[in-house]
């Protein structure tokens, strides 16, 4: 059996030291020491001309063979969508959300849904009395889902290989703990040591694995980054907690696109799907207010329609106040000089707030131009007519720049039964029949300005 010990390792250099360290004293960099497990065994290392290492051999790069990895279909579409099409065997997928999120919620409703599986959900969070509550909110049964609570990998890996479910849930990363490092639950070298073993286990034995990990306030995962780099896939569950609305999206997948997102609705049963989000995120089209306009939006391969509300007024106080939710204040900022700028609109002393709909964040440039809308039109106090919506990038000098899939755009907006749709008049040659709606290009800040409110 092998002895195991621990030594500090400079994360940069790789010096050695018995104890921690603050500054390194081979490289000088400061704070990179973290614990580490050293194997003391006599098993020889790898020697160049000792013993057959070669389980793989080169071949011809024309004789490749098909990726034949199996997956699991996932009974969760939003979740089969993301991983690409089904749950890889052997993979190990990083669940990563702020706490309350319903990270929890997804994965154990994902084991219990999974009815041609057997499951394990660890959970090193919860007591009995509340997953059990979980369960019987969320509403579904089955036998094959097991659940154990326990923090101490090894112990969670001797059931694991007992039990040999298809699918571990680890609920969350940051609680469990390897006996053989001294630090406490949660640091770096305790999340980099379980997360190790976690992953040796999927490879050796196939079980696709789950691991659920905090996310800190700036949107890391907490613990190292190299937690990202062990795994296969990761996943990030956001939305706002106070909103129903959550976003699922992949920011790494070795066996499929990172394209795709998944919306899903926080509902009194547990998580539901959501198949046409265009129809949610636009709210109630009758009664025309200013300040409200509709941006026609790309989030991974899913077109859709959302609703952005600006509120523009004097400033009470000397310095204005600018304030998002959903989207990206510096790029409010940036659309709000441009305006300034190249357009003459006087913003400097007024309060500019703005709204996504929905309680998402929104990445896609192209909701520049839905944005300065609704500036525009909360600031002239002007509605924009119901059936108009929007889409394209703003640049700098006031330009209006083309976005890519552009034809899904319009698309959706046509599906949704909108009557017009601004677009860039660099977007060139559309390959799609715009029957039912009637396309504007615009080139500049100020002509958009003037084709909108005449
Ligand atoms: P949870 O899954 O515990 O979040 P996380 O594991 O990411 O910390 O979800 C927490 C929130 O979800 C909590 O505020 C209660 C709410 N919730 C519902 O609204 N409906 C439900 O059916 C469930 C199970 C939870
Ligand atoms: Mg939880």
């Amino acid at each position: 059996m092998a002895k195991t010990k621990t030594a500090f390792f400079c994360q940069d250099c790789g010096h050695e030291s018995p104890k921690w360290v603050g500054k390194c004293p081979n490289c000088g960099s400061w704070n990179t020491f973290v614990e580490e497990l050293v194997t003391k065994s006599g098993e020889a290392t790898f020697r160049a001309g000792q013993g057959d290492h070669r389980p793989n051999k080169p071949k011809p790069s024309d004789s490749l063979e098909a990726d034949k990895q199996p997956r699991i279909p996932m009974h969760d579409k939003e979740l089969d969508r993301v991983l690409g099409g089904g749950l890889v065997q052997g993979s190990v997928t990083l669940f990563g959300g702020e706490p309350g999120i319903g990270k929890s919620t997804l994965m154990l409703q994902m084991g219990l849904e999974q009815r041609n599986e057997k499951i394990l959900y660890v959970s090193g969070e919860e007591s009995e009395e509340q997953i059990r509550m979980r369960i019987e909110r969320v509403g579904i049964s089955h036998p094959g889902c097991f659940v154990l609570m326990e923090t101490n990998v090894e112990a969670i890996l001797n059931h694991t290989v007992e039990l040999d479910p298809d699918i571990l849930i680890i609920d969350s990363i940051q609680t469990l703990f390897h006996p053989a490092v001294e630090s406490t639950q949660g640091s770096v070298s305790q999340v980099r040591e379980c997360a190790g073993r976690l992953v040796r286990y999927a490879k050796e034995s196939g079980t696709a694995i789950f691991i659920i990990g905090h996310v800190t306030k700036d949107g890391n995962i907490a613990g190292p980054k190299l937690l990202e780099h062990m795994v296969d896939t990761v996943l990030q569950f956001e939305g706002d907690r106070h909103h129903v609305y959550r976003l699922l999206r992949t920011s790494k997948n070795r066996f499929g696109s990172t394209h795709e997102l998944g919306i899903y609705e926080m509902s009194g049963s547990g998580l539901r799907a959501v198949d046409n989000p265009s129809q949610i995120l636009i709210g109630e089209r009758d009664n025309q207010l200013s300040g409200v306009a509709i941006a026609a939006t790309v989030e991974g391969m899913r077109p859709m329609l959302i609703e952005v509300q600006a509120l523009v007024s004097s400033a009470v106080y000397g310095t204005p106040q600018r304030s998002t939710t959903g989207f990206d204040i510096r790029r409010l900022n940036m659309l709000l000089a441009v305006l300034e700028k190249r357009c003459g609109f006087n913003l400097a002393m007024k309060d500019v707030f703005l709204n996504i709909a929905g309680g998402i964040r929104m990445d896609d440039p192209a909701m520049d131009l839905a944005v300065i809308s609704a500036i525009l039109s909360s600031g002239q106090d002007i509605a924009i007519p119901p059936l108009t919506c929007f889409t394209g990038e703003v640049g700098l000098s006031g330009e209006i720049r083309p976005v890519p899939r552009i034809e899904q755009r319009i698309q959706e907006a046509a599906k949704m039964g909108f009557e017009e749709i601004y677009i860039s008049s660099y977007n060139k040659s559309l390959q799609i029949e715009t029957k039912n709606i009637r396309i504007i290009p615009v080139k500049r800040v100020d002509e958009f300005f003037s084709k909108l409110f005449g």
